[in-house]
């Protein structure tokens, strides 16, 4: 059985675009293989040295990923901040990580650019940091999409290069976990790309009916289609491409074919598709409240996710220890 670690944004509340996306897989994932799934809080800091409300976004990023079928029981879901032994692990990768390679790092040079004022320590060893998050499961797998490839690439530096300079063969190459056809994308509302939060076009799985109707209702369209049969420009295809996922095949055939005869109108369509996907993300909203109404709930799972992790964690750390040297008296 493969072990697998995934980082999860604290940041992050979920859209649509995530659930079928990644989460989707996640959920499956689980049941495949020995998960860790963590909630990457210390990474937050790198960018947000002084969050607003730390606590109440791991809390609710934590509720959404439980809420969307994460199984504590199954995975081990925990948060990073909960496990010392991942710092710790940190900083000795760090005596054995380059200022010229972690200069290179796309993702530095890209966060050095749009916010030159806040060029700390901790965003340059981001991939230090996200190695340790790695290398201390000794996972195998890790799910990550194109704008993490870099990085675990340099995981892969990391976990080679420790095994080379102390002569072990303590840590797996992580690979990249492809979900290869599975991974569905969401197109935002805003007429092209896809859905994401950095785009301001995305329907959370938080949101209200209210809120979920205006969002829809302004997605971008155009006048409709002058001749039958068509093929249908970004916008609309991504209308479509939602309702497929939330609505019924009736649904979907109904208003493919008043595009394809001339005859969508698409207020009606789009008052459609709001109350399609009220009725797919309801029952998950009202789960996400009512773990958030639990704290001891969340207390117990957070707690026992910790546990797990450093159970994990505190082994490799300990060979880590004793392979560089430091021994008891
Ligand atoms: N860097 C990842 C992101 O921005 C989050 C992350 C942190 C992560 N540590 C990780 C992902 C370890 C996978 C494995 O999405």
């Amino acid at each position: 059985m493969d072990i697998v670690v995934s980082g999860i944004r604290s940041t992050g509340k979920l859209h649509l675009g995530n659930y079928f996306g990644a989460l989707k897989n996640f959920v499956k994932m689980q049941h495949e293989n020995k998960c860790y799934f963590f909630i990457a809080d210390y990474h937050s800091l790198t960018t947000h040295p002084t969050p607003d409300d730390l606590h109440g976004s791991v809390k609710q990023v934590l509720a959404e990923y439980i809420a969307c079928g994460l199984d504590p029981e199954v995975a081990t879901l925990y948060v990073q901040s909960d496990v010392p032994e991942i710092p710790e692990l940190y900083l000795l990768l760090n005596m054995n990580a380059y200022l010229g390679e972690l200069e290179r790092c796309t993702s530095f040079k890209d966060k050095i650019r749009s916010n030159p004022n806040n060029v700390n320590a901790g965003l340059l060893t981001y991939p230090t940091l996200m190695a340790a998050d790695i290398i201390i499961h000794k996972a195998h797998k890790v799910p990550v999409g194109k704008d993490q490839e870099q990085h675990l690439e340099m995981t892969r530096t990391f976990a080679n290069r420790f095994n080379r300079l102390y002569n072990v063969d303590l840590f797996p190459e992580p690979a990249a976990y492809n979900f290869g056809e599975q991974l569905v994308k969401i197109p935002g509302l805003d007429g092209s790309g896809k859905m994401g939060k950095s785009e301001g076009n995305a329907i959370y799985l938080s949101d209200n009916p209210a809120t979920i109707r205006k969002k829809v209702m302004r997605a971008v369209s155009d006048s409709g289609p002058t001749e039958p049969n068509q093929p249908k420009p970004e916008p609309i295809q991504n209308l479509f491409t939602i309702m497929n996922v939330v609505s019924s095949d009736e649904t979907h055939q109904f208003y493919s074919d008043k595009y394809n005869d001339c005859e969508i109108r698409y207020g009606d369509m789009k008052k459609q598709l709001a109350e399609d996907i009220i009725t797919f993300t309801e029952p998950i909203r009202e789960r996400i409240e009512a773990i958030l109404a639990d704290n001891e709930y969340l207390k117990k799972v957070a707690k026992h996710g910790a546990e797990k992790a450093r159970e994990s964690a505190s082994k490799t750390v300990k060979e880590v220890r004793e392979i560089i040297g430091f021994r008891p008296f």
